[in-house]
């Protein structure tokens, strides 16, 4: 028998797959437009995706987000992620890990990314208020290259059983403090505005996912879990609460911080389009996992081949060879994302360069 934490994360994938199909996310980065080189003079085979972090030497810009473990469905799709990651050489992040720490029948499920894909790029995930002893023992569970600690105060808010203090900031510092791998603080969808990401740099985050909404939807999620606590859906007022990914990447444009990007990504061209604006990485959660469960991993493994394949050629229609060079490509935003940024007093890089 399975226990009420496993069977919160089957619902997860199962309601995530549901609300997925029900009303297609909208990729927030429709409101960008990336200007049209028409003399590129360059080639696509000039193109180089690798990145030269090297704390994240990642050769393509996106990689497979958070989303699983704990259950035995979930074991089956983290080993199934874990595959589709090896054949396609991606980083790919487990689940929250949450818990294992608490119950040990769990471990396998996320182990199983490991086993799957020894030499792959792994990161662990935790959420925040977690201990930095907690953090090691999830970093060392699956080996992981790296961590990332989800902040989600509106999900738990939203969640009839979620936590409601939020006192986060000590626990984050001590992790970012002592982490041997590299720890990413990261939203699960409700974004990020410039002062988080100011306070996340004071307490010494170097890398930061803004986690923005316009895919899947936690709000929705929690509240469809709801209907034997509340009535469902009685936080409906909240379902578009949060900076949407473009908002979140415009709240970016001043950090210092190194800035990943995730939600409603569902194309190469968003992946672009959040390099342009100053995403270093790219995760992808829902839309990989709408295809692993309808089309299966083969057809996951095509996806991917065909994303890794027409960003070179993406880059191309930009003028760009290498990861820095699109971070110059200029780009305009929908009046509605123009009147976000006007009335957040945010400087937009590269909004006038052309
Ligand atoms: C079924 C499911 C479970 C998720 N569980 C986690 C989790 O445990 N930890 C976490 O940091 N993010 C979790 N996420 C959030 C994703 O990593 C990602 O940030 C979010 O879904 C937005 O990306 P998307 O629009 O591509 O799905 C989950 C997402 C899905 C779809």
């Amino acid at each position: 028998m399975e226990s009420e934490h496993a069977h919160r994360k089957d619902e997860h994938l199962a309601l995530a797959e549901a609300e997925y199909r029900k009303m297609q996310p909208t990729s927030s980065l429709n409101q960008v437009r990336l200007i049209h080189k028409a003399l590129p003079e360059t080639s696509v085979n000039q193109v180089n995706l690798a990145s030269d972090n090297t704390e994240f030497p990642w050769p393509f810009p996106f990689y497979i987000e958070a989303m699983t473990g704990g259950s035995e469905k979930s074991s089956q799709i983290n080993g199934q992620l874990a595959e589709v990651a090896k054949e396609t050489g991606l980083a790919m992040a487990v689940g929250s890990q949450s818990i294992a720490l608490k119950d040990f029948e769990a471990i396998p499920s996320f182990e199983i990314a490991r086993k799957k894909n020894p030499n792959g790029f792994l990161i662990a995930n935790l959420g925040a208020g977690h201990t930095a002893y907690e953090a090691q023992r999830v970093i060392n569970m699956i080996d992981a290259n790296a961590l990332e600690i989800h902040i989600n105060a509106a999900q738990e808010i939203v969640m009839a059983e979620g936590d409601r203090n939020f006192h986060w900031h000590e626990s984050l510092g001590e992790i970012i403090a002592t982490s041997p791998v590299p720890v990413i603080i990261k939203e699960v969808g409700f974004g990020m505005d410039l002062h988080t990401i100011q306070t996340l740099e004071a307490l010494g985050a170097k890398y930061i996912n803004v986690g923005g909404r316009s895919g899947t939807n936690f709000a929705r999620i929690e509240d469809r879990r709801n209907h034997t606590n509340y009535k469902e859906h009685a936080h409906a007022y909240l379902y578009d609460w949060g900076q949407t990914t473009a908002e979140s990447l415009l709240e970016a444009q001043t950090a210092q911080q190194h800035i990943f990007a995730t939600g409603g990504i569902q194309s190469p061209l968003d992946v672009v389009k959040a390099q342009v604006l100053g995403a270093e990485n790219i995760g992808v959660a829902g839309y990989f996992l709408h295809i692993l469960l309808n089309q299966g991993a083969d057809s996951l493994v095509d996806e991917i081949q065909l994303w890794q394949k027409h960003l070179p050629k993406l880059y191309t229609l930009l003028g760009a060879k290498t990861r820095s060079d699109l971070q110059k490509a200029p780009f305009v935003v929908d009046a509605e994302l123009a009147n976000y940024a006007q009335q957040r007093h945010l400087k937009l890089n590269n909004f006038q360069n052309f």
